[in-house]
């Protein structure tokens, strides 16, 4: 879709798109703003650069495409409830990247988020990058039987991995930079979700699994859902549906967390990178 008042630069073929003509530290015309809310809709992460944010601009910022919210587990900036301050620092080297796995983000939440936004205050001079795949092309890619075979399946999704009672975070050596994240048995909690999801504002439908969260499939044990959600994981990982985004410092992303899914590179031991992020608040999937 072409726009008038911001232009969008696709980066893959798949997803991901950069925009220009916007500055988020300023109010929107109500154009400008469905404009950029079209350009998320469209383009399932998009990207801003050469944005100057505080913690509440960024608040700001992050609801014209939804509702900030506080999430679980993680400690936010003070004062800023909404905001997690995603932080590595050059000692850090060998610890558990924060989002170093293909995930969407809480999808563990009965009503998990809609969308995040990242805006990087530091990155390292090379590497740390992230990286996104789009998870209704490889919905859209899979052959009519095995959609049929998907269809109407549930998947259990849980914090278990990272926040559970055995989790990640339940080690405090897995703790980088001034992050809090906590752990406890209230992360081994299990809900269902749809496997296959309709985005309630584009009607298209995606594959809703990821490797951190989704852990088995409904009715049936880890292991006997782990072939089939391994070749899903797999097939969705198709460089053709993906994308990698290489930050600069002031760079704004938002993303669309019910069709993809994203990794954070781990690649720059010895190197501090800061990013802020903002949640915002979904729909039961359907
Ligand atoms: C995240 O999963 O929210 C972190 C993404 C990143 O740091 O690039």
């Amino acid at each position: 879709m072409s726009f008038q008042t911001i232009e969008a630069k696709p980066i893959a073929g798949a997803l991901g798109a950069e925009i220009e003509g916007v500055d988020l530290s300023k109010p929107l015309s109500n154009h400008q703003a469905e404009e950029l809310h079209q350009a998320f809709l469209d383009h399932k992460v998009i990207f801003l650069r050469n944005q100057s944010l505080e913690p509440a601009q960024q608040v700001a910022a992050a609801r014209l495409f939804g509702m900030p919210y506080e999430i679980p587990f993680v400690t936010p900036m003070d004062g800023y409830p909404e905001v997690i301050e995603i932080t590595r620092e050059r000692n850090d080297a060998g610890k558990h990247n924060f989002g170093g796995n293909w995930h969407s983000d809480m999808s563990f939440q009965a009503v998990p988020p809609k969308g995040s936004m990242l805006y990087t205050v530091e990155v390292p001079p090379y590497g740390g990058d992230t990286m996104w795949v789009s998870m209704e092309a490889a919905y859209a890619a899979l052959s009519d039987g095995m959609k049929a075979m998907l269809d109407g399946m549930k998947v259990m999704h849980s914090g278990k991995r990272s926040y559970g009672s055995r989790g990640t975070y339940s080690n405090d050596s897995n703790q980088t930079g001034t992050m809090k994240v906590g752990a406890d048995n209230s992360g081994d909690a299990e809900v269902a979700h749809p496997l296959v999801r309709t985005n309630p504002e584009t009607g298209n439908k995606s594959l809703f699994i990821n490797q951190v969260y989704a852990v088995r499939l409904a009715d049936m044990t880890e292991d006997e859902s782990k072939p089939i959600l391994d070749t899903l994981i797999r097939h969705s990982l198709k460089p053709e549906f993906s994308c990698r985004f290489r930050w600069s410092p002031g760079t704004v992303a938002v993303w669309d967390n019910r069709c993809t899914m994203h990794y954070a590179i781990s690649d720059y031991d010895g190197q501090r990178r800061v990013a802020r992020r903002v949640t915002l608040a979904g729909e039961t999937p359907v």
